[in-house]
Formats: C-alpha cells, sequence, structure tokens
C-alpha cells in the first residue's frame, strides 16, 4: 500500500524521532492516556503518531486543513487501528465534524497546529479536564497568546514553534524548499529570472525569498516591519509596497500570517498570467473570495491551479490560496520535520510528567530538550563538534577578566 511505503520512507530519514522511538517503547512515557491531534496527516506526522503509540497513548487524529491530507497514508493509519478521521477535500462543514471527533474522544493531552483543536476545546467541549497541549505553528501560537491574554486559557501549552530546533529550521529551510516545491509541481514553470514577490519576512517568508533567489529568481520583499523590512534590505532583496510589487511580480507567495495581503486593489494591477501562492496557515492572505467576485472567469488548467480572468488579464491561483506545500506537495522535508516532531513527541512526555506544576500558559519547549534535540540531530549527520574547555569556561564566566 502507497500510504505505508511513504511512511516507511519517512521513518527511514527521522533519526532523531526514531531514537525516540525507542526510548518510548523502552519507557512507555504515554501509559494510558488519549491524545487528540489535529496535524496535517501525511507521512512525517504518521510517524509521529506511531511514536505516541509506542510511548503507550492511544490516538485520535485529523487533519488541521482540509485540502492537506493524503488518503492514502490515512487509510494506512486507519488499517494499523488509528482512530484517524482525516480525508482530503473536506467541506468546512466535515473539517469541523472530524475536529469534533477528536475533541469528544476527551483527549488528555493535545498536539494542533493552528489552534482549531484547542479552540473546539475552549468553546464546545469544555467539560473535561485537559492536562495540556502542544502547537506546532506561528499562526498558532499567536492566537493561543491572545487567548492568554485574554485569561481564557483552560490549560498549559507548550509552544512547540517557539524552540530553536523548530523555527530556525522547520520555518525557514521547511517551508523555504517546500513552498518553491509546491509552486513547480503546480506549474512545471521556470523560477530563473522571474520577479518572485515574497511577502512577510518571517522565518518562512526568509526561507522563501531565500531559496527563490537560489533558483535565479529576482526576489521583492514586502513588509510592515521596519525592522524586518531593514533585514530583507541587506540581506540584498528589494523591499517596497506590495502595490508596485503588484505591477512586476510574476509569482506573489504570502507568508505574513495575516489576512489581505493580496486583496482587489493589488490583483487589478498585475500582469497577465501572474501566479498566486500562499505559504501561510490559514487560507486569508489572498483574498480568494474577492478575486471570485471580480473575475469574469473561472477554470481549473491544471492539477491545483486555478485561472481567474480579471480586467482580461489572467490570473493563477494555486491549490485554491492554502498552504501550497502541503496541497502541492508533500510539505516540509522529512529531515526537518525530523526535529519538529521530535519537540512534538519529547513536548507530549514533558506534559505527561510536569503538568502538575504547568499553569494555563503558553509555555516555550524547556531549553535542555531543545537543545538535547539539536544534539541528537548533529549525531545523527555524523558531524562532531568543539566542546569548551574547562579554561574557556572559567573564562566566559569572569566578570573581572583584564583587571
Ligand atoms: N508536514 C506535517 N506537518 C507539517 C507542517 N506543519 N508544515 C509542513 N509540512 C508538514
Amino acid at each position: 500500500m502507497d500510504g505505508m511505503k511513504k511512511i516507511e520512507w519517512a521513518e527511514k530519514h527521522m533519526k532523531v524521532l526514531s531514537r525516540i522511538r525507542e526510548e518510548f517503547k523502552r519507557e512507555k512515557p504515554l501509559e494510558g492516556l488519549k491524545i487528540g491531534m489535529a496535524l496535517h496527516v501525511e507521512a512525517k506526522t504518521a510517524v509521529l503518531v506511531l511514536t505516541l503509540i509506542d510511548g503507550g497513548a492511544e490516538v485520535f487524529i485529523t487533519s488541521c486543513n482540509p485540502m492537506s491530507s493524503q488518503d492514502d497514508v490515512a487509510e494506512a493509519l486507519r488499517s494499523i487501528g488509528v482512530n484517524c478521521y482525516a480525508k482530503r477535500g473536506m467541506s468546512e462543514k466535515e473539517y469541523y465534524e472530524a475536529l469534533r471527533k477528536v475533541a469528544m474522544a476527551k483527549p488528555d493531552i493535545v498536539v494542533d497546529d493552528g489552534a482549531d483543536l484547542i479552540y473546539l476545546l475552549h468553546t464546545e467541549f469544555t467539560d473535561f479536564k485537559v492536562l495540556g497541549a502542544s502547537e506546532e505553528t506561528t499562526t498558532g501560537v499567536i492566537r493561543l497568546k491572545a487567548m492568554e491574554r485574554d485569561g481564557v486559557l483552560r490549560f498549559p501549552v507548550i509552544a512547540v514553534n517557539d524552540a530553536y530546533t523548530k523555527y530556525l529550521f522547520d520555518n525557514r529551510y521547511g517551508t523555504g524548499q517546500s513552498a518553491i516545491e509546491g509552486i513547480m509541481r503546480a506549474t512545471n514553470l521556470l523560477l530563473a529570472g522571474k520577479n518572485v514577490v515574497v511577502a512577510g519576512y518571517g522565518w518562512c517568508g526568509r526561507g522563501i525569498a531565500m531559496r527563490a533567489r537560489g533558483m535565479g529568481a529576482n526576489v521583492i520583499v514586502t513588509e510592515v516591519d521596519e525592522i524586518r523590512a531593514l533585514e530583507a534590505v541587506m540581506d540584498g532583496f528589494r523591499v517596497m509596497k506590495m502595490k508596485d510589487a503588484a505591477k512586476i511580480g510574476d509569482v506573489f507567495i504570502t507568508a505574513t500570517g495575516n489576512r489581505d495581503v493580496i486583496r482587489e486593489e493589488h490583483i487589478r494591477l498585475m500582469k497577465d498570467c501572474a501566479i498566486l501562492a500562499n505559504a501561510g496557515h490559514f487560507n486569508v492572505e489572498i483574498d480568494v473570495k474577492r478575486l471570485e467576485e471580480i473575475s469574469t472567469s473561472k477554470r481549473e488548467v491544471r492539477k491545483n491551479v486555478t485561472e481567474y480572468v480579471v480586467d482580461g488579464k489572467r490570473i493563477y491561483l494555486l491549490a485554491e490560496g492554502r498552504l501550497v506545500n502541503l496541497v502541492a506537495g508533500d510539505g516540509h522535508p522529512v529531515e526537518v520535520m525530523d526535529m519538529s516532531f521530535s519537540d512534538q513527541a519529547m513536548a507530549v512526555k514533558y506534559i505527561a510528567e510536569n503538568y502538575e506544576k504547568l499553569e494555563n500558559r503558553v509555555y516555550r519547549l524547556p531549553e535542555e530538550i531543545d537543545r538535547r534535540v539539536a544534539k541528537m540531530k548533529i549525531e545523527s549527520m555524523g558531524i562532531e563538534i568543539d566542546e569548551l574547555s574547562e579554561e574557556q569556561l572559567r573564562y566566559l564566566n569572569d566578570w573581572k577578566i583584564g583587571t
């Protein structure tokens, strides 16, 4: 079965997670716990699921996006008895029904990506105790910090996204490679020589800009934050307003985490055959609703490519404005998700062992766990690094130095 083969391939290249899995098999840190998950159901995610099961947990999982599941992987999980409700191409209603099924299992610990499941556990399913949750992505962490600020969070959350071994690699190199890959798979067009406009210079935007440049594109960055804009300038990119970039861009990629980044005023300025893609978690960055309204025709011209005609010009929207890397591709590269999902597995174990000490707040993954994952990763790559000598340690701690 294809799904199982995909899982085996991912497993082979997730060396750190495999080590953690062996530990989980021996130590059973999750014995008797129910874990509710809302993640993109694809092969790497399945390896995380298997790790948690080997740790003793019962897992209930659905997708965190109606379009990102891979049905063969979901089927493979179901075939080995996992409670998996994910299906590619769910309607919004079906998507929330599937999340509700996970919530109805009354999970002890939650692993979320985007915080839709955690949101349901604060609105519709509030009559049972959740020990804690871990959150995968920037958008989810922003949402959860707003819940913390408003004093409504009812259990502790580990912001896995904010771990060094997550955002520095997954958001940057993961999104960088997979967003470009999704666009290339969807279009089969050349990036070299094209004007690629990257909206947002956070960790994801940086990765996309860096990789687009590597493919020979002329990269333009748009930003609202003056510090990030400066960084982009000094990293060698052109920075301008979206309304100026709109006139010259060939390919537009949004990665801001905000809504209406590309809207009617921009679309009307675009060149014939401009390509629009989104790499942010939710499908709100490109105003697709307005694009539908102002277009005079719409048709699918390739899988994951929809052509709209606006003012007589063709505008190509990829993956319906949803995460292009997961809808038109397989998501982030395996070795990158190895770290992100090792962080997730360790966060779940940490919650299971420490929930009594935690308050209803958003926490970083403890630094010793973050560093352990980095250490295991570097070991798995066969790389050795230097250690500080006693003398060097003393030097670093001596504030009287030079007197
Ligand atoms: N695969 C599984 N989860 C993913 C994520 N959040 N981003 C990219 N690829 C993934």
